[in-house]
């Protein structure tokens, strides 16, 4: 039987603390917080897993410049692995075809593939869009 995983995109994610607060809920040898991740995105069976993608607007220059702690977070983040997460820089939320393609670009041709295009053609059972709007 094929495992089930759910694929999370992080969206706007400041200092990176949410993504970090998430990997901890998720991966830290805690059933308890696991069980909490599971409520937290509404997910019953307790064998589901994740891979997560989290992005910054900022690109990782400026990340690194405004957030005193990020270069720590983002350290503490890649210490769970690039299987587990990823993480991308300079990604704007408002404007997701760019970074993904529409499902009827050509040029969208997946995941990883297309160095102007990130995130390229995937799908994502949750995202947690983290923009404030103005
Ligand atoms: C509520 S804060 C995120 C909280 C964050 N964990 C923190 O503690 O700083 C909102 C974030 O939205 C991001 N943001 C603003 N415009 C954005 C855009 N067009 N696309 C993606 N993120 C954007 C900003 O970089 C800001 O960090």
């Amino acid at each position: 039987m094929s495992e089930d995983i759910k694929k999370v995109l992080i969206l706007g994610d400041g200092n990176m603390s949410f993504a970090l607060a998430l990997c901890k809920l998720l991966w830290k040898e805690n059933g308890n917080l696991l069980n909490a991740a599971h409520t937290y995105f509404g997910i019953n069976d307790k064998a589901t897993k994740f891979q997560i993608i989290a992005t910054t607007f900022d690109s990782k220059e400026q990340l690194m410049t405004k957030y005193h702690d990020a270069k720590e977070i983002v350290s503490k983040i890649e210490k769970f692995g690039k299987e587990k997460i990823q993480i991308l820089h300079g990604i704007n939320a408002w404007e997701l075809s760019k970074e993904f393609g529409s499902f009827d670009d050509k040029n969208s041709i997946g995941e990883g593939k297309c160095e102007s295009m990130p995130l390229g053609k995937q799908l994502f059972d949750i995202v947690l869009w983290y923009v404030i709007a103005v």
